[in-house]
C-alpha cells in the first residue's frame, strides 16, 4: 500500500500567528559558532544567573516527596496564597488567592487574556515596539491591533494623551508593558495616574505586562493597580522567570478579577490541566526565601547598564538613551546609514555580536538595536570592541 501525503491544509488562523524572531537570530548565531566563528550573544532576553540555591533545593525536595502529579488548574492554594501576598504588597494593595492564576510561565496570561476578552473587530491597543507576541495574539483571536508609540525624547514612556486619543467604543483591551520591553522604558507615577484618570470610566480592560517590575534601576515600580478603580479593570501579568532567573522553569501568573480569572483557569483546564507541581513548590521557596540573590542581580544589571550604554554612545552613529528597567538597551542606530535588519545581520554576520532588529518589536522599531546586556561585563566589553571596529571600517 503506498500513502498519500496530502499537501499540508491549516486553518486559516495560522497565518495570522506572527513569532519571536530572538529564537530565530540565536539558531543563527549557533549555525556560526558551529561553522567555528566566535559571537557573542546580546540577543537572548534571559538572566544568564543561574536559579538560586534554595529554589533549586525546594524543586528537588518536592521531586523527592512525590509532587509529581496533576494539581488544580488555578494553581496550588499555598501558592496562590504567596503570590497574592507578594504580589500585593509590593504594590501596596490586597488580592485574595482567588484573584490568582498560576501558568506555565506569564506567556499564557497574555494568551488567555486576548482569548478571553477580544471578540472579532475589537481593538487592542499595544506598544510598537512592543514583546512581539501581543500583537500576534491580537491578530490570531481576530481582533484589531491598534498601535501606539513611545516616544524616544521621553525616555521610551508612553505618550498618555495619544493612547487616550486612540481609544473608541471597539477598543476592549489596552496592553502596558513596565518595565518595557524592548526599550528599558519605565512608566512614571504621574504618567500612570493620568492614565488611571482618563480610563477609569472607561468599560475596558488592561493587561499590564509587569514581568519586569522587579528589575528597575531608578525610583520605585509603579503599577496601574495602585490607582483608584484601576484594579477591577486590570490583568497584572508577572511571574518567576526574570526576577528569579527561571525562564526555564515555566512559572507564571495573572492576578485580576474572581470572575474573570475562573475564565483564565477554564482555559487552563482546556490546555495545560495544570503547572508543574514541583515547580510550584519551587515558586513558594522563591518567593518566601531570601531575596539577596534577586537584589545582587540588579545590581549587576545596573554595573553592566553603564557599560553598555556609555559603550553603545561611543559608536559613530549610536545613540543610547539610559534605560530605566529591565536588562535591554535601545539605541538609535539611524545615524549610521543602515536599516536596523541590515545593520543587525551585518553585526552578527561580520563582527561576531548578535543583537535584534528594532523592527522584531513591530514596524515603528525601525531606525533602533536591542541590545541585551544579560552577558558578562567582559564579553560586553568585548561585543563594543569588534562592533567599535566594524563600524569605524563601515559607518
Ligand atoms: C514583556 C514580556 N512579557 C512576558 C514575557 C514572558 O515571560 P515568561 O517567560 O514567564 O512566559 C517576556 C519574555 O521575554 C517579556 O519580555
Amino acid at each position: 500500500m503506498t500513502t498519500i501525503l496530502h499537501k499540508l491544509r491549516l486553518a486559516e488562523r495560522m497565518d495570522r500567528l506572527g513569532t519571536e524572531s530572538a529564537f530565530e537570530v540565536l539558531v543563527r548565531a549557533r549555525a556560526l559558532e558551529a561553522a567555528g566563528r566566535e559571537v557573542i550573544h546580546l540577543e537572548i532576553g534571559e538572566p544568564d544567573f543561574p536559579t538560586a540555591p534554595n529554589i533549586v533545593e525546594a524543586a528537588a525536595e518536592a521531586l523527592r516527596q512525590g509532587w509529581t502529579h496533576y494539581g488544580p488548574p488555578a494553581g496550588l492554594p499555598e501558592l496562590r496564597q504567596a503570590v497574592a501576598e507578594d504580589a500585593g504588597r509590593r504594590r501596596g494593595v490586597s488580592f485574595d488567592p482567588s484573584e490568582v492564576a498560576i501558568t506555565p510561565g506569564a506567556k499564557p496570561i497574555m494568551f488567555f487574556t486576548i482569548l478571553a476578552l477580544v471578540n472579532d473587530g475589537d481593538e487592542v491597543l499595544y506598544p510598537n515596539p512592543g514583546f512581539p507576541i501581543y500583537e500576534s495574539m491580537i491578530n490570531f483571536v481576530g481582533g484589531r491591533p491598534v498601535p501606539y508609540a513611545l516616544p524616544e525624547p521621553e525616555d521610551f514612556e508612553v505618550d498618555v494623551d495619544g493612547i487616550l486619543e486612540k481609544i473608541t467604543v471597539r477598543t476592549r483591551l489596552l496592553i502596558l508593558n513596565s518595565p518595557h520591553n524592548p526599550t528599558g522604558g519605565a512608566l512614571s507615577r504621574e504618567k500612570l495616574q493620568r492614565l488611571a484618570q482618563g480610563l477609569v470610566d472607561r468599560d475596558l480592560f488592561v493587561l499590564s505586562d509587569e514581568i519586569y517590575g522587579r528589575l528597575l534601576f531608578e525610583g520605585e515600580h509603579t503599577s496601574l493597580v495602585q490607582f483608584p478603580g484601576m484594579k477591577e479593570k486590570t490583568i497584572l501579568l508577572d511571574g518567576f522567570s526574570k526576577t528569579y532567573a527561571m525562564t526555564g522553569w515555566r512559572l507564571g501568573y495573572g492576578v485580576m478579577r474572581a470572575d474573570l480569572a475562573e475564565q483564565m483557569i477554564l482555559l487552563m483546564t482546556n490546555s495545560n490541566s495544570c503547572t508543574a507541581s514541583f515547580t510550584q513548590r519551587a515558586g513558594i521557596a522563591a518567593l518566601e526565601g531570601d531575596q539577596g540573590p534577586v537584589d545582587r542581580m540588579v545590581a549587576e544589571f545596573r554595573r553592566r547598564r553603564t557599560v553598555m550604554v556609555d559603550g553603545l554612545n561611543r559608536l559613530r552613529g549610536f545613540r543610547c538613551r539610559q534605560p530605566r528597567g529591565a536588562f535591554y538597551a535601545y539605541p538609535n542606530i539611524t545615524g549610521t546609514g543602515r536599516r536596523s535588519q541590515e545593520l543587525a545581520d551585518a553585526l552578527l554576520k561580520e563582527a561576531g555580536v548578535a543583537c535584534l532588529s528594532g523592527t522584531a518589536f513591530g514596524a515603528w522599531g525601525e531606525g533602533y538595536l536591542r541590545f541585551s546586556y544579560a552577558n558578562s561585563v567582559e564579553n560586553i566589553r568585548k561585543a563594543l570592541d569588534w562592533m567599535g571596529a566594524w563600524v569605524a571600517k563601515n559607518v
